[in-house]
């Protein structure tokens, strides 16, 4: 049998064929546009996904025999806010997980609503980029369009939706959106009443794991696939991720290292995260926190494309020897989005700091990478605070093919890092999904101990540790020092 995970980034859909066993047979990419109307605004067309999506199935199952398609399963970006109307058209481009409009609707939520009724009611706090606060902005500036809101969904809901007729969303995706009850996994009445909304606007909620429909015939006959394919109801994609790097279990750790940066504990029960951290259901039908940077591996491709015009990453990182590391004179702050974890701040803009005469290329982007180490560790110390120890975790995403910058971040965070044999996560993680609803595993614990597999692991180096130690005491003063003096958005 076959099974197709498809991960729903920011920048491309990336799409893998799984055999029976784990094998990738194929992995197919299709890019598409990601837009800013305005500063810190980001957007995109749910028929762009759409088309990606099914013109990369297309190539991914050609040759193959498509009767031997059991599944599909997604792993999407997730918090966009998706509106479509009466006649399922899509309202407006989708606002995404690291658009920051929603500044003035977030502080009413957290500071006229209050935290603690949020926590109360949802578990969490209003961060910017969540869909509620979304929901609110589009209330107020888009009244229009807003009464005509027929159906609101997450990114992959809406591939889901299209591929198979269901209104259907999973837990660890609806949580991120601020109107679910993560604890108890329902909706709140109460954080849908705020927000101007009711049930029958809201997806029917599941389990990542629970099958929620067939192919339509339409969507069957444009993938060239058989009706018969079964579609989950699939994951936030941090949720996928770490399904696809066997984050599952108490305590185990995932970080992904993609256009966000996101560190992610796996837990048993729901805990109720501190300020600048969420804590949301996972696809294994329990819970996870989670600290999420808006701007990762995405630093790295700015700088790497738009100021030194290149498209040669490890040319650039080969000067960067041993003998410079945890010695850089410069620090660059990784907020080129604003901030979600653990500032909740969508004014924070990028800095580097601290260049002198002799500071070089070389100097610069090693502050770039060593930036989103930090920003990685700021996250970890907040979960510190809830008392949890996090010796080891799993890397993946993009930026973890960079074996620098993983000897970065062992040393930065203090922790061994562990490289999973496919660093396609989120893609993996839905496959995986969907194998465990065609019954070829028990339960998504026993699909992630029969199917992960390793490559190796980075230990962290306590010489450098150490200095990295003194490094980062100062990277944590500097946001504080400059946050008055970002502009608003
Ligand atoms: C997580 C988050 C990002 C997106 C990226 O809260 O906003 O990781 O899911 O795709």
């Amino acid at each position: 049998m076959y099974y197709i995970g498809i991960d729903l980034g920011t920048s491309a859909v990336k799409l893998l064929l799984m055999k029976s066993g784990g094998t990738i047979e194929k992995i197919v990419s299709r890019e598409y546009p990601l837009m800013f109307p305005h500063p810190g605004w980001s957007e995109q067309k749910p028929e762009d996904w759409w088309n990606a999506v099914t013109d990369g199935i297309r190539e991914l199952v050609d040759g193959i025999d498509t009767t031997e398609v059991a599944g599909i399963g997604a792993g999407g970006q997730m918090h966009g806010l998706v509106a479509l109307d009466g006649d399922d058209r899509v309202l407006r481009p989708a606002i995404l997980w690291n658009d920051g409009r929603t500044q003035k609707q977030t502080d009413y939520l957290n500071h006229t609503i209050g935290k603690e009724k949020l926590r109360e009611l949802t578990g969490n706090i209003a961060f910017a980029g969540f869909t509620a606060p979304k929901i609110l902005w589009m209330q107020e500036n888009e009244p229009e369009l807003f009464a005509r809101i027929r159906k609101i969904m997450l990114p992959k809901d809406y591939i889901n939706y299209r591929l198979t007729g269901s209104f259907v969303t999973d837990y660890s995706d609806a949580s991120g959106m601020l109107l679910l009850d993560v604890k108890h996994k329902s909706w709140s009445d109460e954080m849908l009443r705020i927000c101007g909304i009711t049930r029958d606007q809201m997806p029917e909620l599941h389990e990542s794991y629970d099958i929620v429909g067939t192919l339509t015939a339409r969507a069957a006959e444009e993938l060239g696939l058989p009706e018969s394919v079964k579609v989950v109801a699939g994951a936030g994609d941090n949720a996928a991720a770490a399904i696809g790097t066997g984050t599952v279990g108490d305590g185990s750790c995932n970080i992904s290292l993609g256009t966000s940066g996101t560190i992610f504990i796996s837990t048993s029960r729901f805990l109720t995260p501190p300020d600048g951290i969420h804590s949301f259901a996972h696809a294994d039908g329990k819970w996870h926190l989670m600290g999420c940077m808006l701007s990762a591996a995405s630093c790295n491709k700015w700088f790497m494309d738009e100021i030194l015009r290149t498209k040669d990453y490890p040319a650039e990182q080969k000067g960067i020897t041993d003998d410079k590391l945890g010695r850089n004179h410069v620090y660059y702050l990784p907020y080129l989005m604003g901030e979600r974890a653990p500032h909740n701040d969508p004014a924070a803009r990028s800095c580097f700091i601290g260049m002198t005469m002799d500071t070089t290329r070389e100097d610069m982007t090693q502050a770039v990478l060593e930036g989103v180490a930090f920003g990685i560790r700021d996250s970890l110390e907040e979960v510190k605070k809830l008392g949890m120890s996090v010796p080891r975790s799993m890397i993946c995403g993009g930026g973890a093919k960079s074996p620098l910058w993983k000897k970065i971040f062992a040393s930065v965070l203090n922790l061994e890092l562990t490289t999973p044999e496919t660093e396609q996560g989120p893609g993996y993680g839905g496959a995986i999904l969907a194998a465990v609803a065609n019954g070829e595993y028990q339960d998504v614990q026993d699909a992630c101990r029969s199917l992960v597999h390793t490559t190796g692991s980075e230990l962290p180096d306590p010489e450098l540790a150490a200095l990295y130690e003194e490094r980062y005491q100062v990277f944590h003063r500097l946001y504080p020092a400059l946050k008055e003096l970002f502009p608003d958005t």
